[in-house]
């Protein structure tokens, strides 16, 4: 039976890329395929209450973590009147909408993968009481979470997904896709991000993808995607850490190599991540231990081994790596599954 007023509340993790989406096309297209791993302790909680049958759309409320947020309620405005086309009922759609992280805003934690997957999966629930859902759940919520922010396409599914036009796979840019017949080796990761620097990013993201446009590397940035894609699947499938781990800090010099060679140039990396990472380095050489760092557009580092390995590399990360921390601030977080309906 439809219903067209209810309430909805979903959670959605945030996602640590290991090959980067950086640079798009057209209505949210990335300009490469991308993989990451879904977490399970960074996310949003989002509620909807909504009424359909209104004589015009109206967004009455939003509230971030119990306080009226403009900044955000802006940008969420500004998304739902941007898919009227693909949601035509949001037209005559009266909606509220309340959301919690579980991680500290000034963590410098990117926050729009959880807030749009969280948001892109309850308005696909939203239309399976309206009875207007057409096709799969998951399919549509990502479809309609990449449209808010690129990287919230991979948030939906877990514990690893591929977006982008990438045909060994059958991936797609409209939507992520999980990722099947990951190796046992794979099966329990941790991610834990040393919060190096919590303040604001100088350059955006959006600025960031933009820059890619014109930018002299751009097709053989294109090239070492896809090329990486292939190959860090391969080492997944494997069980190969050694493997995975190379491509991963390939991937991660690479998307701030793009930053420091665009036009402007720009530096996000702090002195404490440039020491971060040869602490990691130096730390591997030594110990032959499998633990790799990723980054995001930011100067933290995701410090990315298996669980199975976590006492031997707990005590390293308190001993070399908390001190590099703002406050000594650390999220210990691992691959989670993804969205669900609380
Ligand atoms: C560096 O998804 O934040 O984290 O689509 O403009 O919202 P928009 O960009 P966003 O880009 C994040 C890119 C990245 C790498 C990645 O997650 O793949």
């Amino acid at each position: 039976m439809t219903q067209n007023q209810g309430q909805i509340s979903v959670t959605a993790p945030s996602n640590i890329a290991f090959v980067k989406y950086w640079g798009k096309t057209g209505r949210q297209y990335p300009m490469n395929p991308s993989i990451s791993m879904t977490l399970k302790n960074c996310i949003t909680t989002c509620h909807v209450t909504y009424e359909t049958g209104q004589s015009e759309f109206a967004f009455t409320d939003y509230q971030f973590e119990g306080a009226q947020n403009a900044a955000f309620q802006s940008r969420i405005d500004k998304y739902l009147r941007g898919i009227f086309d693909i949601c035509p009922w949001l037209k005559e759609t009266c909606l509220s909408i309340a959301t919690n992280n579980s991680f500290p805003h000034s963590a410098g934690i990117a926050s729009s993968a959880s807030a749009f997957g969280a948001l892109g999966y309850a308005l696909a629930h939203i239309e399976k009481n309206l009875g207007v859902l057409e096709g799969d759940l998951n399919t549509r919520a990502s479809f309609l979470a990449r449209l808010g922010s690129g990287s919230a396409a991979r948030s939906i599914d877990g514990p690893f997904t591929l977006w982008g036009n990438y045909t060994p796979e059958n991936g797609q840019n409209d939507f992520a896709i999980p990722l099947l017949n990951i190796h046992d080796n794979f099966d329990d990761i941790n991610d834990t991000i040393l919060i190096l620097d919590a303040g604001e990013k100088k350059i955006s993201s959006s600025i960031g993808h933009s820059l890619m446009d014109n930018h002299p590397y751009r097709t053989a940035r294109i090239e070492q995607a896809n090329h990486n894609t292939h190959n860090i699947l391969s080492a997944m499938r494997a069980g190969d850490w050694d493997a995975f781990g190379s491509i991963l800090e390939q991937e991660a010099l690479s998307l701030h190599a793009m930053m420091m060679t665009s036009n402007p140039s720009y530096i996000l990396l702090s002195p404490q991540s440039i020491a971060a990472i040869h602490a990691i380095q130096n730390f591997r050489a030594e110990t032959k231990l499998p633990v790799y760092f990723t980054i995001d557009a930011g100067p933290n580092i995701h410090v990315i081994y298996p669980k199975s390995y976590s006492e031997k590399i707990k005590p390293f990360i308190e001993s070399d790596l908390k001190s590099l921390c703002k406050d000594e601030q650390m999220i210990w977080d691992e691959n989670g599954r993804g969205a669900h309906v609380l």
